[in-house]
């Protein structure tokens, strides 16, 4: 059993990450820290909640940054909806989970357990690069570090260059992977190479239990904006449920590793890049995700999200 902390931004690819995780039985879930991103903090952190709720599973989750380490917030409401769940759960009472600080959990739990720790990132790393900061000897003991972010290969969604979780925090993407952590990074590189469409909505649908329909609803509205910004896909991307099955075999995608930086200039900001200045006497330590076995991830994907959806 893999033993992971999900780091998240929820956010609605990010949802059906927490549930494909969930169904996996080879994945132990420890916990689920929570930061801004998609949606402000308190939304993430209420959506995470909920939904763990209606899944019924008990994982505590934990409250972590509100904004980037030296920057404002920007969230990504147009994608995810203002509540950062295409506006389907709304704001439900007596959510009493733990909203302890997620920094000091990442930190205990590689004192924890060290190399059998994975963490997976699918939101802005602020989370990760604070545990860094206050703690920099879990880069060498942390097992390994799956993260949701970048585009090397590819455009950005942000920008020309820039994928969203580098893109808001640049800061805290550029100090986590010039840092020795055992980084794999699954970018929009391949992330856009893994697609649901409104087909799979319909069976869905078809299941007609409360979760399918609710998972429907919110998936169906990153679909349609989907649809509108990037007809081309012909689906919306699954970019965060791909990080949590890298996470759980590496071997279904190829990598490549290099030395990456994050451009803090203006022009280029978020871009993920060769860093051609680094001196290091070590190999390079981030592996990039550049290709993808799509049907081998989009079947796993089908099944575990059938059991949750099930009831
Ligand atoms: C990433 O940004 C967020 O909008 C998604 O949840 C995903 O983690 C894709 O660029
Ligand atoms: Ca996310």
């Amino acid at each position: 059993m893999i033993k992971m902390i999900l780091d998240v931004d929820t956010g609605i690819d990010d949802a059906l990450a927490i549930a494909y995780a969930i169904a996996s039985p080879e994945i132990e879930l420890l916990g689920i820290t929570v930061t801004y991103g998609n949606t402000p903090i308190d939304n993430a952190f209420q959506n995470t909640c909920e939904l763990l709720e209606r899944i019924h599973t008990q994982i505590p989750v934990y409250k972590g940054a509100e904004k980037p380490i030296s920057r404002s917030a920007h969230f990504s409401s147009v994608f995810h909806g203002t509540d950062g769940l295409g506006e389907t759960l709304g704001k439900a009472d007596g959510v009493d989970h733990i909203s302890a600080d997620a920094v000091d959990f990442i930190i205990e739990q590689v004192n924890k357990y060290g190399p059998n720790l994975t963490i997976v990132t699918t939101g802005p790393v602020t989370n990760l690069a604070q545990a860094i900061m206050k703690d920099p000897s879990i880069i060498t003991r942390v097992g390994s570090v799956v993260t949701m972010g970048g585009a090397v290969t590819t455009p950005g969604n942000v920008n020309k260059f820039a994928e969203a979780n580098i893109f808001i925090d640049p800061e805290a993407a550029d100090m986590v992977l010039r840092s020795e952590l055992p980084i794999t990074l699954v970018g929009l590189d391949v992330t856009r190479k893994t697609l649901l469409t409104q087909k799979d909505m319909q069976r869905w649908r078809s299941m007609e239990t409360g979760l399918s329909t609710l998972f429907a609803d919110f998936t169906e509205y990153y679909l349609n904006v989907y649809q509108k910004y990037y007809p081309f896909l012909g689906g919306c991307a699954l970019h965060d449920p791909l990080a949590v099955a890298v996470a759980k075999d590496p071997s279904l995608v190829r990598t490549i590793p290099m030395f990456l930086k994050v451009d803090l200039e203006q022009d280029a900001l978020g871009r993920t890049a060769e860093d051609l200045q680094r001196a290091s006497l070590s190999g390079p330590n981030t592996f990039v995700s550049v290709q993808v076995d799509s049907e081998r991830f989009m079947n796993d994907f089908y099944n575990r999200l059938d059991l949750v959806l099930k009831g």
